[in-house]
């Protein structure tokens, strides 16, 4: 795990970050997959304060470079996963897991689970989410507009709260690694 990101502040967002977290998914998601800045305003604004969604993001220098949203439902033991996003600059050292385990600081414990959906074709994230003891809940075909097929994962809150920095990033290497 990289020092740097591990020191990087992961913090609850609000209606401030909305700007922010429309640039970041613009530089991580293609047109199709982004949410718009309306959806945001209702994500960090109503239902952040109802509690049905929580939104985190990771901040470096004031610069918001990572951020992760799930949706709660009341009436479910599963918090569903909505959004997960790292900033280009920032890929590949581990920050992703760190927001991910973030969570369980934000989720009671009485929910059981997480589950999200990604592009069966999308490596890197897959990868990382195996990592943090995600397994194959479901495939779904043709789940995406384009008409591409989706996979669905599931871990327990037990699970991801319980995996290891050094767990979430399999490339740590001490000796080899240079923080910034
Ligand atoms: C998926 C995502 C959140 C992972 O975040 P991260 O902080 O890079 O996660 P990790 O550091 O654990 O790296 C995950 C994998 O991405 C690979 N990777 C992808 N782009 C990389 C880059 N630019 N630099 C280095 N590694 C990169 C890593 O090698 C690693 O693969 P491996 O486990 O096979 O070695 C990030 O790639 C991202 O924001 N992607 C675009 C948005 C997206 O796809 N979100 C998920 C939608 S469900």
């Amino acid at each position: 795990m990289n020092a740097h990101m591990e020191a990087l502040p992961i913090i609850r967002a609000d209606t401030s970050h909305v700007q922010a977290i429309v640039d970041l998914e613009g530089r991580s998601f293609s047109p199709t997959d982004r949410f718009s800045r309306k959806t945001w305003r209702h994500l960090l604004g109503p239902a952040n304060h109802n509690g049905t969604s929580i939104t985190l993001v990771a901040v470096d220098v004031g610069k918001v470079v990572g951020s992760i949203n799930v949706l709660i439902r009341s009436n479910s033991r599963n918090v569903r996963i909505y959004s997960l996003a790292v900033d280009p600059a920032m890929r590949g050292r581990g920050l992703g897991g760190l927001l991910m385990r973030a969570l369980c600081a934000h989720v009671p414990k009485r929910y059981e689970a997480f589950t999200l959906e990604v592009r069966s074709d999308n490596k890197s994230a897959r990868s990382l989410y195996e990592r943090l003891g995600f397994t194959v809940d479901r495939l779904l075909p043709g789940y995406y507009p384009d008409g591409a097929d989706g996979t669905r994962y599931r871990v327990t809150w037990k699970q991801l709260s319980s995996t290891s920095p050094q767990t979430s990033d399999k490339r740590t290497i001490p000796s080899q690694r240079q923080d910034t």
